[in-house]
């Protein structure tokens, strides 16, 4: 199977690198408005570099589109219309309509759509879904995730995921934030009571390069799921360095959960008076993986492709699999979208606050 890549930036390098650690599937083409970007992940992956989109759909299979989220929309739309199979990274699109728009087409082909929810192959999340479908914790009370990065302060040039032209979906909550609405329905298999959210959205680093930063950099949002379950989430990328990680808590009737993604390669489960230690099982360790990445992230994408190219050539099944749809892009979407709508989003553009939080970078 041939894949051509749209967009040669930082995600498309991880999912260069995950292919080839998939049989069956290699790249056959690379496309970036920037072309040296492009030839970097052609060289890699020993590919061509096109010149335009068109270029690539006349070499391939299917696309894993890999741009900014503004332009989803357009490419999805290009590759439908050339029968090509997707994978989209995360957000699906800028807003509900383009999300349903987008959906809607994708039914009307027979191609596989997929989505980068990569997330959901983490080892950590496949042992809290499993937990969850024992009933080993029991009703399920109160769930709490945060994915916190420093991003905001080490990146000091203003781009795309600065400025309002994703429609506010590349600050923190659309960025990091749309992987956590996934993670919360996928692990729970329930949706959002969305009358219950509550949120705050600030942003701290107000500027860059002399321009305004237009997106939030810090989000929390409470709420409850459509089962009773209360939850929190928190996607920030203005945390220290040494407070980077993901983090969930589950508590549920019969016991509680704790993951900090620091500790690595295990997590803690208590389900009378003690706390138990338990290692988190990794099937696809990659031996390269930097200690900054979440355990398993670089191994997240190669099982997303996998299940993929299982979805394209052997037509396995949707139910069958982890692998999240343009459906789950269209729902995320939605509780995006009300979040950022509705939210209290006020720009904390308090200066003295940004002197703390920049102070240690
Ligand atoms: N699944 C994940 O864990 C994950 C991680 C990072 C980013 N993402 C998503 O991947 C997408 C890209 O993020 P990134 O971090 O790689 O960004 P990036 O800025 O590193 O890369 C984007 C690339 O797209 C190119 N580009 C910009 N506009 C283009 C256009 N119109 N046509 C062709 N190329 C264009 C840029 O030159 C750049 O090389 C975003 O949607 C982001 O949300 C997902």
């Amino acid at each position: 199977m041939k894949i051509g890549i749209i967009g040669a930036g930082n995600v498309a390098n991880a999912h260069a690198k995950a292919i080839q650690r998939v049989s069956g599937i290699d790249v056959a083409g690379v496309y970036d408005l920037d072309i040296t970007k492009a030839q970097k992940i052609a060289d890699f992956s020993q590919s061509k570099v096109c010149t335009t989109s068109m270029e690539v759909y006349d070499l391939v299979d299917a696309v894993i589109i890999c741009t900014p989220n503004h332009t989803h929309f357009k490419y999805v739309v290009e590759a439908l219309e050339h029968e090509k199979h997707i994978l989209c990274e995360k957000p699906l699109a800028t807003s509900n309509e383009q999300a349903l728009e987008m959906y809607h087409r994708s039914l009307k082909s027979s191609t596989i759509t997929a989505l980068g929810f990569n997330y959901r192959f983490l080892p950590i999340v496949r042992e809290i879904e499993k937990l969850i479908l024992s009933d080993s914790l029991g009703e399920l009370l109160w769930l709490s995730i945060s994915f916190k990065r420093s991003s905001a302060l080490t990146r000091k040039t203003f781009t795309w995921r600065d400025s309002a032209q994703g429609n506010s979906t590349s600050g923190a909550f659309g960025d990091l934030g749309s992987h956590l609405i996934d993670l919360l329905t996928y692990i729970t298999k329930t949706n959002y009571e969305l009358n219950s959210l509550k949120s705050r959205l600030a942003t701290y680093v107000s500027h860059k390069d002399n321009q305004l930063v237009q997106v939030d950099d810090d989000a929390r949002v409470n709420g409850r799921l459509e089962n009773g379950t209360y939850f929190q989430i928190n996607a920030s990328k203005t945390s220290p360095i040494e407070e980077n990680g993901l983090f969930i808590e589950v508590h549920g009737s019969k016991g509680e959960l704790q993951y900090d993604s620091r500790d690595r390669s295990y997590y803690s489960l208590k389900s009378g008076l003690n706390w138990d230690i338990i290692p988190v099982e990794e099937n696809e360790k990659n031996p390269q993986e930097q200690k900054r990445e979440v355990p398993g992230w670089s191994s997240s994408f190669v099982s997303q492709i996998k299940a993929w190219r299982d979805r394209m050539i052997n037509q396995e099944s949707k139910t069958s699999t982890m692998l999240a749809d343009f459906g789950d892009g269209v729902y995320v979407q939605s509780v995006l979208s009300q979040v950022l709508a509705e939210t209290q989003y006020s720009l904390l553009r308090d200066k003295k606050s940004e002197g703390r939080l920049l102070k240690n970078f």
